[in-house]
């Protein structure tokens, strides 16, 4: 098989050039022989009789006890309550974020609480050096006191480490692998970070998490495209998969949860990057008073990103024409559906957009492909045209249909749970406004 090192894409046969992402060069061969899920089938194989002569037992559940004693806090609000609210031993979490949005950061953090109580935790830099890492601890206050920082990336070294490892008789309590793209093995004879590499590499995580039961921590950097680089098996393997990220336009750090078989999978974490390292936001109202809507032609709204919601800012300039063809310019918005929300405002709302030139630019560099943003365009063109400005706890999302009525769209429901959750108290949808010319009534216009 052959895959695409950038991408990820998978062909049966060589190229010189991805045919999904046009790079060159960058597919490979993969050795299936030397998959971690091949071997471990040739092991099973093997090792089938030995192991019908070893002594296993079920157990019924009503048997088990509940053992609250394997619950783990880090006392960071935030973190917690996005993992509903505790963590197991044992459990394996991958942290998935685009590069310099903060992982390593939040994870120092993170582990220096749990330093603080006490635990044995081991950091493995195959990033940054240790010398690197303190400057960082520095900055970020951290004591630090019961952390070891290993510098190595053969993994068959790090888990004879962990595995011989002992403090007071006991082993580590938290593994960290930053990151999974660096760690590799010597079995293999793909580089770091390719997708037999990465799969390996946290196959045996995995288990040495499961065995020695290290609540772990594994970090991997996400493409452009929002994909886990390193493909998506890794997401299958752990139990847990959280997205960081953040916007490249403002401080703000959103937590997601994408998977998690012990806990919710819809709550978010927020946290804003200072100078200090990452503070958690916890009164929500804070962020609108970051976010006031003091301007005309600003309206904030919820889209859909994925299975996740995320805000974006709409932007909309409408100023007098002198050209005898207006104009109309976009950016981050189909043109061709902007022109049908003017005609839209025209016959419906009676607005003569015809005497206008009218901007508009979807703030966030973001490609948004949700019919949501009808609604906060029109909103915002309205606004602009009459100079007002919306609420400054005001959020808008819907799509308008034809009539100029305001519709429902995809996930609709996730988006004011969002929205409320983000501190937004005004909610402009299909729910309340019903019809695009119902705004021009509450404008009093
Ligand atoms: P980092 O945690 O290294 O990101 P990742 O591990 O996801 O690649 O974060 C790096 C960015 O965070 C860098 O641009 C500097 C910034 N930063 C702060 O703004 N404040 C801080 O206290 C720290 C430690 C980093
Ligand atoms: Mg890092």
């Amino acid at each position: 098989m052959y895959v695409c090192s950038n991408c990820k894409t998978e062909f049966s046969k060589w190229l010189g050039k991805c045919k999904n992402c046009g790079e060159w060069g960058t597919v490979q061969e993969i050795n299936l022989n030397a998959s971690p899920f091949l071997s471990l089938a040739n092991r099973t194989k093997k090792n089938i009789n030995n192991q019908f002569k070893k002594n296993v037992s079920a157990i019924k559940i009503k048997d088990l006890k509940n053992d609250f004693s394997s619950d783990i806090k880090s006392n960071i609000y935030e973190f917690d309550n996005t993992l509903g609210g505790r963590m197991l031993a044992g459990q394996t979490i991958l942290l998935s974020g685009a590069p310099g949005i903060g992982k390593s950061t939040l994870l120092l953090q993170l582990i220096d609480q749990f330093s603080n109580q006490g635990k044995n935790v081991l950091y493995i830099c195959g990033e940054e050096s240790p010398v690197q890492i303190k400057h960082r601890v520095d900055r970020l206050k951290l004591k630090m006191l019961n952390v070891d920082f290993l510098s190595e990336r053969n993994i068959d070294t790090i888990s004879f480490f962990v595995q011989s490892y002992r403090t007071d008789g006991r082993n580590f309590d938290v593994l960290v692998v930053d990151s999974i793209q660096t760690v590799y093995s010597e079995s293999l004879s793909s580089v770091n970070g390719s997708v037999s590499q990465v799969a390996h590499c946290t196959n045996n995580i995995v288990e040495l998490a499961k065995s020695l039961n290290i609540l772990t921590f594994i970090v991997g950097h996400i493409t452009k495209s929002g994909l886990v680089a390193g493909p998506m098996i890794l997401g299958h393997m752990v139990d847990t998969v959280l997205l960081f990220e953040g916007s490249k336009y403002n401080d703000l750090r959103f937590l997601r949860v994408l998977k998690n078989r012990f806990g919710p999978t819809d709550s978010v974490g927020i946290f804003r990057m200072e100078n200090e390292g990452l503070k958690e936001v916890l009164d929500f109202e804070s962020l609108i008073k970051h976010k006031k809507i003091e301007d005309s032609g600003l309206v904030f709204s919820m889209v859909n990103d994925g299975n996740r919601q995320m805000i974006v800012e709409t932007e909309a300039l409408v100023s007098k024409s002198y050209y005898s063809n207006p104009r109309r310019t976009v950016s981050g918005f189909d043109l061709n559906r902007l022109f049908l929300l003017l005609a839209v405002l025209e016959k419906q709302c009676g607005l003569k957009m015809y005497e206008y030139d009218i901007f508009i630019n979807i703030v966030g560099d973001v490609k948004v492909s949700d019919f949501s943003l009808d609604l906060p365009v029109c909103l915002a063109i309205i606004s602009s045209l009459y100079s007002l400005s919306l609420p400054t706890d005001s959020i808008a999302f819907g799509e308008v249909s034809l009539t100029g009525r305001i519709k429902k769209t995809y996930m609709h429901e996730k988006k004011v749970q969002e929205a409320i959750r983000m501190g937004f108290r005004s909610i402009y949808s299909y729910e309340n406004l019903k019809h695009v010319k119902n705004f021009l009534t509450e404008l009093k216009i």
